[in-house]
């Protein structure tokens, strides 16, 4: 008798407690929808203070939210997208130095975890569509296995913007790079690649059982060269030629257009949020994976001015990147956080922000930055190893809290080192659309949420703070030869105009005894030389895992479906 009592007892309690509204009021952890542009410069987001390539829905997103003014990334695709997801300096995984050229027989290591195991173990549904570029050797490798639900996109770092073709090995022989997990997917062939990548977003958004919290990666094309490593794609040239007429460099022209419908896709990922009711708990976060290559290899005409250096260097141009971040769970919005900031922190960060607790990320480079950008508190990171490349023997570190630099050797022997693209600020260039900020979908639908409208003076103020036209002082030195050493005071010169080695050989010894400390942790790049054993035309004219090829099309030379022969 006195058992059921107590039993019974009990169960009213459990009742009680299920409708206490602390418990009701439970907050789903939080939707983390990271959007990452490729290859898109400091000078391409008119946010940055030119007016040439209207970025409306990316400059809104960091107006309601925090523009980085701090954010570094690595300079090249794969280091950046690799310390994205494993939380760790490249050279941690061997794969510092030049990006993946596909064929080559390398790839993240399978003992190294990467953010979508750590979020799955939270409870997350995890998507990523579009870019992977951390190998894909074998089936190992790839995104299913690392960790995502699902993968519609490519496994190479780029392709054509409509035929979605990926050469091997710099010849006319190529390969067919969509998959949806180990789906080659042909039918999608001809669409282009912005929208259909925009598009398998929003489905997944749409299809998002919201009683799980999301983890989506949208990894663009745009705005990298794209077929033979020069197609710049549009869906409409002669439109495109009406819109940026002011332009005067007809690739340029083309940039601009591939980096505008980029922002669109940011605009219309947002506006689906708001949509299914997921905007109010989400962190949206996008970022450019390193600086343009204005010119050199895979050149797409972006700028990285004022800054110094391109893609693949360690100036500034190349690794100072282009953030923004918008969350209503950020206490402070609204403003310019100039704290030093680096991409290998996003790990921590949001797995903090999702409510997991750091430690069980293991030893890793990063750090939590939540309480730096939602309070604006101090970094809790003082230093940034830039890179160490081995082959290319180039070395950089970032130290005192971002304030000194030290770097040698020299990428192409310095060819790349001195300073490339547009200012956009001419004349001929129409004034910054502040109406087509406020009207663009992103800035309309978190004024849904947040019922505080931005106002015109918010923005102009905004955008100079992060403006650095001044930067570039008048007797700058176009080349520096650093293959000794340079020496740079970034927080007065952040274009790096001025190589003070000699006035503080001291500092720059100190800088550089701190990055042979760092050299022992490397684990070299492998093997660079392309395998003849990828050619896709081993398997029915498409990429697949070579190294474990079970699964793949054994078709070889299939003919009729080279690019060629498609009608697009
Ligand atoms: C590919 O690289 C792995 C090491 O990551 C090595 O064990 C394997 O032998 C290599 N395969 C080929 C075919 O080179
Ligand atoms: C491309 O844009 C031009 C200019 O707006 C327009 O006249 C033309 O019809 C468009 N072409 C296509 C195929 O949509
Ligand atoms: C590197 O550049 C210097 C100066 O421009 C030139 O003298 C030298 O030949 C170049 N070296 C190579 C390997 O291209
Ligand atoms: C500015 O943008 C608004 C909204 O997109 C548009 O209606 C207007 O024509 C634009 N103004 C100029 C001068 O281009
Ligand atoms: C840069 O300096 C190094 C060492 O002083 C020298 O060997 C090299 O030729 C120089 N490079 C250029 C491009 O001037
Ligand atoms: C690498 O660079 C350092 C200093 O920049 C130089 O002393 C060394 O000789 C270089 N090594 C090679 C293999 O080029
Ligand atoms: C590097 O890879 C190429 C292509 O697969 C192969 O021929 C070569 O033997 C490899 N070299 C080493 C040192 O493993
Ligand atoms: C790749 O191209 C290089 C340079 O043209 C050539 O030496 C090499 O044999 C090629 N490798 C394959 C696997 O075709
Ligand atoms: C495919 O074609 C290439 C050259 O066109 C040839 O060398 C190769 O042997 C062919 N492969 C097969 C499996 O037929």
């Amino acid at each position: 008798m006195k058992s059921v009592l107590l039993a019974t007892l009990f169960l009213l309690l459990i009742q009680i407690q299920k409708s206490t509204p602390s418990c009701r009021k439970r907050r789903l952890k939080p939707n983390i929808i990271v959007i990452i542009g490729d290859d898109v410069g400091h000078n391409d987001f008119s946010l940055h203070g030119s007016n040439q390539i209207p970025t409306p829905n990316i400059d809104a997103l960091g107006y309601n939210g925090i523009v980085l003014d701090r954010y570094y990334v690595q300079n090249s695709c794969t280091p950046s997208r690799a310390a994205f997801l494993t939380g760790n300096y490249p050279i941690r995984s061997g794969l510092q130095g030049v990006p993946i050229v596909a064929g080559t027989n390398r790839s993240l290591p399978v003992d190294m975890p990467i953010m979508p195991q750590f979020l799955k173990k939270l409870g997350y549904k995890t998507h990523i569509v579009g870019k992977w570029h951390l190998g894909s050797n074998y089936r190992s490798r790839t995104p299913t296995e690392r960790g995502f639900d699902t993968h519609f996109g490519y496994w190479n770092g780029f392709l054509g913007y409509f035929d979605y073709f990926t050469d091997f090995n710099n010849t006319k022989v190529e390969g067919f790079d969509l998959h949806d997990g180990f789906e080659t997917v042909w039918r999608d062939m001809g669409q282009y690649a912005t929208n259909l990548f925009t598009r398998k977003a929003l489905e997944v958004i749409d299809n998002h059982d919201t009683r799980n919290p999301l983890f989506l990666m949208v990894t663009h094309l745009a705005a990298h060269a794209g077929r033979d490593g020069v197609e710049l794609g549009v869906p409409n040239r002669t439109l495109t030629d009406l819109k940026y007429s002011y332009i005067q460099n007809p690739r340029r022209r083309l940039f601009a257009d591939v980096v505008n419908l980029l922002d669109d896709s940011v605009g219309q990922i947002v506006q689906r949020l708001l949509h299914r009711n997921m905007l109010e708990n989400s962190i949206v976060l996008f970022f450019s994976d390193n600086g343009a290559p204005t010119v050199g290899p895979y050149a797409n005409s972006g700028s990285n001015w004022p800054l110094r250096g391109i893609k693949l260097t360690n100036f500034e141009g190349a690794i100072r990147g282009t953030g923004v971040i918008f969350s209503p769970l950020l206490k402070k919005r609204r403003y310019v956080n100039s704290k030093f900031i680096h991409v290998s922190d996003w790990l921590p960060t949001l797995y903090a922000a999702a409510g997991g607790n750091v430690r069980d990320l293991g030893h890793i480079d990063g750090v939590n930055q939540w309480n730096t950008l939602s309070q604006d508190a101090p970094s809790p990171r003082s230093e940034i190893l830039v890179n160490i490349d081995e082959v290319e023997n180039t070395t950089s570190i970032i130290t005192h809290n971002g304030r000194y630099k030290v770097l040698t050797g020299a990428f192409l022997n310095g060819t790349k080192d001195s300073y490339f693209g547009e200012s956009g600020r001419g004349t001929e260039v129409p004034p910054y659309n502040i109406t087509r900020v406020i009207h663009s979908d992103t800035n309309q639908a978190i004024q849904k949420i947040t019922n505080a409208p931005i106002t015109e003076h918010q923005i102009v103020f905004t955008r100079a703070q992060v403006d650095l036209a001044w930067c570039r002082n008048a007797n700058y030195t176009p080349f520096l030869n650093c293959s000794n050493a340079c020496l740079f005071d970034l927080e007065k010169d952040p274009c790096e105009t001025t190589n003070i080695i000699d006035e503080q050989p001291d500092l720059g010894r100190l800088l550089l005894r701190r990055i042979e400390e760092f050299s022992v942790f490397l684990v070299p790049q492998g093997n660079l030389t392309v395998d003849p054993d990828s050619n896709p035309q081993r398997f029915g004219n498409t990429w697949c895992t070579w190294l474990d090829d079970s699964w793949c099309v054994k078709t070889p030379n299939n003919t009729n479906l080279t690019p060629n022969n498609v009608n697009i």
